[in-house]
């Protein structure tokens, strides 16, 4: 499945593609002979623009605390979740409009627009534009917070997400 995933990014056309797979099947018995397996894994991979975005992130989190380590997956879900009095001066939080599960569609709590899933497991969309994640992570802990995000919040709530 990965294999088979990569190589479409990669661009390579159809024909070229299933060639490939048609050898890696065939030599993969071979492998598990020789006791090797292929991982297959779907978990979400930062293309390099969003691991510029992060590790920028990282650099801002470490300036504000020298005490700084990583950001926090955990730490991310209650910002995620927690309840604030928000910019409409009503209780609302993340969820309110992406749900609590986020693989799942959700609606918008102000609009109530349909919002596709923001797990990058089961929408490939997210978290690929350093620039749409900015714009929304402004815009939205103003929806709950009033304020900017920190760049420690921002890195905790995005690893957060990207477990999903
Ligand atoms: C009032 C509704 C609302 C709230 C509250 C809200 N969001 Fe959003 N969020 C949206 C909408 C609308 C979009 C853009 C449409 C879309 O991407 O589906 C969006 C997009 C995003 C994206 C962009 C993801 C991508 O790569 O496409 C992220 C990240 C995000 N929100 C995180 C958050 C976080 C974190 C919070 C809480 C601090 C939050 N949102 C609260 C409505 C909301």
């Amino acid at each position: 499945m990965s294999i088979f995933v990569f190589l479409k990014f990669t661009n390579l056309p159809y024909d070229s593609t299933i060639q490939i797979l048609g050898a890696i099947m065939k030599i993969y018995p071979l492998l598990l002979g020789l006791g090797l397996t292929l991982t297959i894994s779907l978990a979400y991979d930062a293309n390099p623009k969003m691991q510029t975005y992060i590790g920028d992130l990282k650099i801002e989190a470490k300036k504000l605390d020298p005490s700084f380590t990583d950001f926090d997956a955990k730490r991310g879900e209650q910002i995620f979740s927690n309840e604030h009095i928000g910019k409409r001066g009503e209780p609302i939080s993340c969820a309110s409009c992406h749900g609590k599960d986020i693989t799942k569609e959700a609606k918008n709590a102000h609009t109530n627009k349909h919002i596709k899933p923001l797990a990058p497991s089961v929408n490939n969309e997210r978290l690929t534009d350093p620039k749409e994640v900015e714009k929304w992570l402004k815009r939205n802990f103003k929806d709950v917070y009033n304020r900017e995000g920190s760049p420690l919040e921002k890195g905790d709530v995005l690893y957060y997400i990207q477990t999903k």
